[in-house]
């Protein structure tokens, strides 16, 4: 749990300071502690926080802010949700795993309000852990859809989504972990 949240106070951290109005999306929020810490630590945006399956949902450890996230049982490549209804989209240790990852990020795309954000963070494919990583994920039954994608793959194919990289940032010097901020053009 701690490390979770610390990953998204983060990235939080980082966003650009004129992010307009509006709700977070959380998309694979798996325990829930992820939609728990952005409904404490942006008490004045509603989170929606989907996931494929809630088979791992913990709502009971969980501490929420002021507006209660909304849970919704969904697929990222399918977003639920209207066109421009969303500030800022998180997906924390999730695109790894994501079916149609292109898909995804034109469905967060579409549903990015005019200079909205995408906080991304997951393993950068260029460490040296991240074959590892995939292996494990591979042969321990986890997921075989996962990969740890590079990161001048991932802007490509943010930027091909109609993304722009904002910022690229480790928490700490030759860390597996990158966060990535793009914004959804005005
Ligand atoms: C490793 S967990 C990360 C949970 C949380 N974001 C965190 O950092 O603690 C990945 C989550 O992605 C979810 N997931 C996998 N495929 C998905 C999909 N197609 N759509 C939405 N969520 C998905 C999984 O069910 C799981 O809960």
């Amino acid at each position: 749990m701690a490390r979770s949240t610390q990953a998204y106070a983060f990235g939080l951290a980082h966003l650009p300071s004129d992010l307009p109005p509006g709700p977070v999306l959380e998309i694979g929020t798996g325990q829930g502690y992820g939609a728990a810490f952005l409904s404490r630590a942006l008490p004045q945006r509603r989170t929606v926080a989907i996931d494929v399956t809630y088979e791992c949902f913990r709502p009971a450890n969980l501490q929420f802010g002021p507006l209660h996230p909304w849970f919704v049982q969904a697929s990222a490549p399918h977003l639920p949700f209207a066109p421009q209804t969303f500030a800022l989209v998180t997906v924390v240790m999730t695109f790894h795993c994501l079916p149609q990852p292109q898909q995804v990020l034109h469905e967060i795309a579409r549903v990015l309000r005019s200079r909205g954000a995408l906080l991304l963070a997951d393993v950068n494919g260029d460490h040296w852990i991240a074959p590892w990583f995939e292996r494990v994920e591979h042969w321990g039954g986890i997921s075989r859809l996962t990969r740890a994608y590079p990161p001048a793959t991932l802007r490509q194919m943010a930027g091909q989504a109609g993304l722009a990289l904002h910022t690229e940032q480790q928490r700490k010097p030759g860390g597996f972990m990158t966060w990535y901020i793009f914004r959804r053009a005005a």
